[in-house]
């Protein structure tokens, strides 16, 4: 499967001089949407994932048919005043700003192995503080994947030691 040519860039969005990834081109593809599932659900297998994570929202649109397919369970990382119980919250930068996720301080058990899906990794930002949501609550980050990576942006140095796979690279 070609997953890059499955993917549509938009010129000048959400601003000036930003090439936007929109993957709706991929995820109304029905076997392309199955072929993606299916690699991050292998990679996800062959790390024996207890529980698969995913930051709302575009990260939900993966990290859920995971936990379907896998018949493990779905914890989803949300922005902040979205989930009803106690919660932990971590900060992040934006390039205008910060902002913050949130997981139930439940969500996760000290031990389980968890992997993290979402749609993009571009700064690492939003993958870096699920990442650190994840081991405040005594979870193992035994994986993260995403659909298309922006490799000029280096968001992988951020994730130095974690097991980083992309299915397409620019
Ligand atoms: C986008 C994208 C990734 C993140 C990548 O999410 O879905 O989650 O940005 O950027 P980063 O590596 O620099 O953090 P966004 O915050 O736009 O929200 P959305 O998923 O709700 O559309
Ligand atoms: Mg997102």
């Amino acid at each position: 499967m070609n997953f890059k040519e499955k993917i549509r860039v938009i010129p000048d969005f959400p601003s000036p001089g930003i090439r936007f990834k929109d993957i709706t081109t991929l995820l109304k593809d029905g076997p392309a949407f199955h072929a993606a599932i299916a690699e991050f659900t292998k990679f996800a297998e062959e790390r024996k994932a207890d529980l698969i994570a995913g930051p709302e929202s575009r990260g939900f649109v993966l990290a859920a048919p995971m936990a379907f397919a896998m018949q493990k369970g779905f914890i989803p990382v949300r922005k902040p005043g979205k989930l009803p119980h106690e919660t932990i919250s971590v900060d992040y930068s934006l390039e205008y700003g910060k902002d913050s996720l949130e997981i139930h301080t439940d969500a996760i058990q000290p031990g389980q192995r968890v992997i993290i899906a979402d749609d993009l990794l571009a700064t690492g930002g939003t993958i870096g503080s699920t990442i650190q949501l994840v081991e405040k609550l005594g979870g193992i980050v035994v994986g993260v994947c995403f659909l298309t990576e922006l490799t000029y942006l280096n968001g992988r140095e951020k994730l130095q030691g974690y097991d980083v796979f992309s299915l397409i690279q620019y």
